[in-house]
């Protein structure tokens, strides 16, 4: 018997599977194309359906289908195996079919006639296209981005479901429906939309399926937040989801780094005039998740955060979590109360200019430092908010680079700057000493971030016990899977195996439990 591997490389040729995902073209007995994984302007990708792999004369990535599709994808290894299995049509051994697979599949389902409902309206509402129209977007980002509208009243996505045969349950586990707590009026009527009168964003997966909304009010008043966004779900993960990532990722890669704005009119507009690696973290503090999803792209990032208060906070935090990770981390300078939406709007060519004039985060925050403190005010302010960021950088050189920097404008020497990191990394490894409890505070401290950015209203404990169970999950599963694929190993003993089988029972066990 073969192996999940040989008999997928049986079944599928390696030109079909890249023609699938570029345009190819006929050299000799190879085939070519402009290369996905850097920017070329003439093809020196190169396909050899005789070895069934490809390499790029230009930057040297090479491999077979299964590196390009983990590579184009974004995935690891394992996914790329699930999505050129089910092109190939095999049953994968030693995968046990994905549990609530056909549950998430009627949600994506639900979700996406939920989209296309919103399309349909939008176009029917001389206001809301209006409204787009006055905030810049062009016809063909509304489309490109799938843009709709959720007309006012109680009811009208409801009964449009209901017709299409879902289910109430289906409805609300995708969050496009809520149900009232009291007991007034029949059961029926205790049902209602989760988003009216607003403009509707859809957010997609990696791979551009829709698996929420982001809905900004027509009308902002007390009762009404200006942006609400789906509640997570078995689609929607929060600390994964970026808006626009299934389109900037092969640009963050060709152009080598990521512009990261804050909300989805940023976004848009800036897509809307080409800087296609745009990602916006819309509405949700950033997540490690988040940049390491970005990291395997590209280390580099520009952080083009609203030059507000709030803003300046909230990249002063993204920037050290990406610090952390090794991360290149650059800022731009935005007039104040701008922002990237404001200032497309008005003029294009600005935005593309702020780009490039963008500057090392550190550097920005100690001349920001330097123009408005001096003496003992300065040295306090190096000492408790540029040092500790100055730590977090991974790069020895970089690093030095700083410590050299700020003692010149300090006047003092290397060495008492060193002895200043010294002590703060002590420091903090003593707040890290427990990781896991770390983990668990990051993530509360994340949602009391966004009930303070956003002024959302979240049950704070609620989120939290659910982002628990949700890791437990995860961890669990993850375990599950490997455990799996041992025993499809027939070299294993009996004992062990017996004993595989038994983890497995417990797992599932657990699983069903925190389940319910
Ligand atoms: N956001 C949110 N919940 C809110 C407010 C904002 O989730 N109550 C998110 C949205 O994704 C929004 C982003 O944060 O796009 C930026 O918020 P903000 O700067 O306040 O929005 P504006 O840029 O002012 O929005 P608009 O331009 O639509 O007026
Ligand atoms: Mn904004």
């Amino acid at each position: 018997m073969s192996t999940n591997v040989e008999q997928i490389k049986e079944r599928l040729n390696i030109v079909d599977v890249i023609s699938s995902y570029l345009k190819i073209e006929k050299a000799g007995i190879n085939y070519k194309a402009r290369c996905p994984f850097h920017n070329e302007k003439t093809p020196s990708f190169f396909i050899s359906p005789q070895r069934q792999s490809f390499y790029c004369f230009g930057c040297g990535e090479k491999g077979d289908i299964f590196s390009f599709v983990e590579k184009f994808e974004n995935v690891d290894f394992k996914e790329a195996m699930k999505i050129l299995a089910e092109r190939a049509g095999i049953e994968l051994k030693g995968f046990r079919k994905e549990e609530n697979k056909d549950e998430k599949e009627e949600l994506l389902k639900v979700m996406e006639v939920a989209t296309k409902f919103y399309e349909e309206a939008l176009v029917e509402n001389k206001n809301a296209l209006q409204y787009l129209k006055n905030r810049g977007l062009l016809p063909d980002s509304i489309s490109k981005w799938r843009i709709g509208f959720a007309k006012e009243g109680w009811r009208n996505l409801y009964d449009f479901l209901t017709e299409k045969g879902f289910s109430q349950k289906t409805m609300l586990e995708a969050g496009l429906l809520k149900k009232t707590e009291g007991k007034m009026g029949s059961e029926d009527e205790r049902y209602y939309d989760t988003f009216r009168n607003r403009i509707m964003f859809p957010i997609f997966d990696n791979n551009g399926k829709v698996i929420a909304f982001s809905g900004r009010a027509m009308r902002e008043d007390e009762k009404n937040p200006k942006y609400l966004n789906s509640p997570e779900t078995k689609l929607f993960y929060k600390s994964e989801t970026l808006y626009g990532f299934h389109i900037a990722k092969n640009y963050i890669r060709k152009n080598d780094y990521t512009v990261l704005v804050e909300g989805q009119m940023d976004l848009l507009m800036s897509h809307q005039v080409g800087t296609l690696n745009t990602v916006a973290s819309s509405g949700t503090a950033l997540t490690e998740l988040h940049l390491k999803k970005l990291q395997k792209l590209s280390n580099r990032i520009i952080i083009a955060y609203d030059s507000d208060e709030a803003g300046e906070s909230a990249a002063r935090r993204a920037a050290e979590l990406a610090l952390s990770l090794g991360m290149e981390v650059k800022t731009t300078f935005l007039p104040k109360n701008e922002d990237p939406d404001s200032i497309i709007r008005k003029n294009p060519s600005e935005w593309k200019e702020i780009l490039k004039n963008s500057e090392y985060f550190l550097d920005a925050l100690l001349s920001k430092a330097l123009q408005k403190y001096k003496d003992r005010a300065l040295t306090k302010e190096i000492t408790n908010n540029i040092l500790p960021l100055v730590s977090l950088i991974k790069n020895e050189i970089e690093k030095s680079h700083f410590i050299k920097k700020i003692a010149l404008k300090m006047r003092v020497t290397e060495d008492t700057i060193l002895k200043q990191l010294e002590k703060i990394k002590t420091d903090t490894a003593r707040v890290n000493s427990n990781e896991e409890n770390q983990n668990q505070k990051d993530q509360k401290e994340e949602l009391l971030f966004e009930i303070e950015r956003y002024g959302l209203k979240i049950d704070v404990e609620q989120e939290n016990a659910e982002i628990l169970k949700r890791d437990e999950i995860k961890e669990l599963k993850k375990k599950h899977q490997e455990i799996a694929i041992t025993l499809d190993d027939k070299d294993i003993t009996q004992e062990d195996r017996k004993n595989l089988e038994n983890d497995l029972k417990n797992i599932e066990k657990r699983l069903k439990e925190i389940n319910n």
